[in-house]
């Protein structure tokens, strides 16, 4: 069994080779850009990890993972355009250096490919897993529209944003866990765990998303910083300020959203800390991975076999990038 880290390497040196023709360049290296520029490449080593759980890799296991990272890294190039980010990985977008029509094309290129690796796999496994990449594939787009329809409401709550952002991130890193469990043998009923874990890490690993979006260390996180308080996001960070600001406070936060100001990452930012949100955001995370860590526990093999996922599930809330 491979320890999170010997996984994750083994799996880049794998997935770090050509996955487009040479053919029209000016498609294919923009895509061959954006994946030589990295990433956590958490999911395609949880559906690894989650394989590992209940026996050895399975060969498929390698093309479903690269298939998870060419569709993560769509969603990626698409969402950038839908956030007007200029970096990401600290460079920039894929949009922002190529143009946005080469940018869209060169997700629906990369997604195309994540298929080509899906049809490699051996019969006995592709209807299940076609249908759960493809019930996730939709649920993603489904949060995504869900994400740019609250930037212009004014109230958002925090059970839709969860809801939310369950459906933008979570459901992927609990596909990628069940997808791999189906590649390992596991029931019916671990299944059901793995992807219950890997949607509440997946609220958690968002919720800290969000929070480095507007407190993270922007050398290390690599993104704008404030992106999501530029775009009027309705993050937990904001919900949270919305519900224990004072009256003026309030006013103030809905105020900057409104007229855009020069410096209104700034007085958000203040705005935020002064209602504790920052502080706040760790118990929200706790409750979520409470109920993964839960989850993991309910899964029928013995406990040893499950430290490289808890090893992963606090990286995942911990991190700083
Ligand atoms: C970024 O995902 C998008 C979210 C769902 C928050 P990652 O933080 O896994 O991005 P990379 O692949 O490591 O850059
Ligand atoms: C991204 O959410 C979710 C997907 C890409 C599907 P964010 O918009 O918060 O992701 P980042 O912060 O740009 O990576
Ligand atoms: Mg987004
Ligand atoms: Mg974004
Ligand atoms: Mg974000």
């Amino acid at each position: 069994m491979y320890s999170f880290e010997a996984l994750a390497k083994e799996f880049s040196g794998r997935f770090n080779t050509k996955h487009f023709p040479s053919t029209v360049p000016q498609l294919y290296e923009p895509a061959e850009y954006f994946l030589s520029i990295g990433g956590k490449r958490i999911r395609p080593v949880m559906c690894l990890m989650a394989n590992e759980l209940f026996g050895s890799l399975h060969p498929d296991a390698w093309h479903v993972a690269n298939a998870i990272e060419l569709f993560h890294n769509f969603t990626l190039i698409h969402d950038d355009i839908m956030d007007k980010a200029p970096l990401r990985r600290g460079v920039q977008t894929v949009h922002t250096k190529y143009g946005e029509p080469t940018a869209v094309l060169a997700g629906d290129v990369m997604i195309v490919v994540a298929y080509e690796y899906l049809n490699k796999i051996g019969s006995g496994n592709l209807q299940k897993i076609l249908s759960i990449f493809n019930r996730t594939a939709r649920e993603v787009c489904e949060g995504q529209q869900l994400d740019m329809e609250f930037e212009k409401q004014q109230q958002v709550s925090m059970n839709e944003y969860v809801h939310m952002i369950t459906l933008k991130t979570s459901v992927l890193l609990a596909a990628s866990l069940q997808m791999g469990g189906i590649l390992g043998g596991s029931s019916e009923g671990n299944q059901e765990h793995l992807h219950a874990f890997g949607k509440n890490l997946g609220i958690a690993f968002q919720i800290q998303d969000d929070y480095l979006d507007a407190f993270g260390d922007p050398e290390k996180f690599g993104k704008q910083p404030g992106g999501d308080i530029r775009m009027n996001k309705k993050t937990f960070l904001l919900i949270r300020a919305l519900e224990t600001a004072t009256d003026t406070q309030r006013k103030e936060l809905v105020r900057l959203m409104k007229d855009n100001p020069e410096d209104k990452v700034q007085r958000t930012l203040g705005l935020f800390r002064e209602c504790g949100v920052d502080e706040w955001s760790k118990d929200l995370k706790d409750k979520y991975m409470e109920k993964a860590l839960q989850h993991l526990d309910d899964i029928a093999v013995i406990s040893t076999r499950k430290k490289p996922l808890r090893e992963l599930a606090d990286f995942l809330v911990q991190r700083d990038y």
